[in-house]
């Protein structure tokens, strides 16, 4: 089992990059089954990219990484049933979904795993599909999918801006037949990202808003393409800095994208200055409560930040009001923070954080993947040594998270048994 052992108290100072957006590349990774030879560049290391990078090979495409550019060349796909246990290894294995229809006619895996956030199902998923022609069923925990002929257009709304089921259904609807129109959309920048990757391959996508209209062409042709910037792992180093009264520059960041977290941490007490492309923080030496942080979507507070920011409001003075309004689960963090000290109390959707003076190292274990960020923040913060176990959520969504905090001066290490 591996741990980190964090030795906490030391302010955060310096500059860092940051890497490619998981929540962009992994969309993008699927669109690739569209086309013919792509490149991506940007893209961040990390074990949730790997797994769309064996679902890719096991539906024939050839891979090739070499620093941050993936290459994929999918003339050669072929339908395959997806393994059980690629399809759990991450949530987003379901968006592979919309693609592997559109390509091969039909398309048969199991349910997605990733479910460490409370029940998150997939009916927008497949209701927008059907809309465009899919005839899916379910056995066995195993979806069935379908098509006669071509997928087609269709006029859709959807009831929430499900970031997942708009990706799905893009990515169903760009070489269908026909226009379809997507009301209600996700409008994360991680949507654009993924729509201009499709429009670099020849598709005809175009977002306005909450409303996105595709042209359906018959196929997509090969593309470069670089990701967007990761909006959430800029916002968990921002709130780490902020956590430790430290100053850091973000460099290869997109501030637009950061504009719900920004203000939440001028509130804390923090000084920003943003450029195009970069972001400085520095922050007091005690952090001020933040009175109600909402999560919403896109471009409300991201609930990818919730837990980080929380972690670094434990010791602000004064009591801040979480509500989480995305996911059913997502204060699964609460309970590690409580054991170091923490005085968090939680109602349904709703987290009370009452600052205290300091935290104190723990035996931690992540919970989810912003649920261990959050506890790698107050063990950063926190007086004496904490060690960190469930590491594996971490590595999904956080490319050489220690180097980068020990560039930062953290005192941080991992340790492989
Ligand atoms: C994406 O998840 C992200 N994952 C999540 O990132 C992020 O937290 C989330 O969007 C919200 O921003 C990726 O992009 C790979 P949703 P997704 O569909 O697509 C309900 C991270 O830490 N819902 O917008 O799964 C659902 O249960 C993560 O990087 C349905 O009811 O999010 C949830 O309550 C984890 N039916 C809400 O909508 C459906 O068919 C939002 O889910 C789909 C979703």
């Amino acid at each position: 089992m591996q741990r980190l052992i964090i030795e906490g108290g030391r302010r955060l100072e310096g500059e860092i990059a940051v890497h490619g957006a998981k929540n962009a590349v992994l969309p993008i990774l699927a669109a690739t089954l569209l086309g013919g030879s792509s490149t991506l560049s940007n893209c961040p290391a990390l074990s949730d990219v790997d797994a769309a990078g064996r679902i890719l090979q096991t539906l024939g495409c050839t891979l090739k990484r070499q620093a941050d550019r993936i290459s994929v060349d999918a003339h050669s796909v072929e339908f395959r049933e997806i393994p059980e246990t690629l399809m759990r290894e991450m949530r987003s294995s379901i968006l592979f979904l919309g693609p592997i229809l559109a390509r091969c006619g039909r398309a048969r895996l199991s349910f997605p795993g990733g479910c460490e956030l409370g029940a998150r199902p997939i009916d927008l998923h497949i209701e927008g599909l059907r809309r465009l022609g899919a005839v899916i069923s379910e056995e066995h925990g195993y979806l069935n999918c379908s098509v006669r002929g071509r997928l087609h257009g269709a006029e859709i709304t959807l009831p929430f801006p499900s970031v997942g089921a708009t990706e799905n259904i893009l990515l169903a609807a760009v070489t269908a037949q026909g226009r379809t129109v997507l009301h209600n959309a996700a409008r994360e920048p991680e949507i654009c990202d993924l729509a201009d990757f499709l429009n670099t391959c020849g598709g005809r996508v175009s977002v306005e808003g909450d409303r996105i209209s595709v042209e359906g062409v018959e196929s997509l042709h090969s593309g470069d393409y670089r990701v967007i910037p990761d909006r959430i792992e800029a916002a968990t180093y921002l709130c780490a800095s902020a956590a430790t009264g430290g100053e850091v520059l973000l460099t290869g960041v997109r501030p637009g994208h950061l504009a719900a977290v920004l203000p939440a941490l001028e509130t804390a007490g923090c000084r920003i200055n943003t450029g195009e492309d970069w972001i400085r923080l520095a922050a007091p030496h005690r952090l001020q409560a933040v009175p109600s942080v909402k999560t919403m979507p896109y471009p409300g507070f991201p609930t990818d930040a919730q837990a980080p920011l929380m972690a670094a409001l434990c010791t602000a003075e004064g009591t801040s009001l979480f509500v989480e309004t995305i996911f059913e689960a997502r204060y699964k963090h609460v309970g590690e923070l409580r054991r170091m000290g923490a005085r968090i109390e939680v109602e349904g959707r709703v987290a009370l954080v009452r600052g205290v003076e300091s935290l104190s190292g723990a035996n931690l274990c992540c919970t989810d993947l912003r649920g261990g960020a959050a506890l790698v923040i107050a063990a950063l913060s926190a007086e004496g040594r904490s060690t960190l176990t469930g590491l594996r959520h971490l590595d999904r969504g956080y490319q050489d998270l220690e180097g980068t905090l020990r560039r930062l001066g953290a005192k941080i290490s991992r340790e492989r048994e």
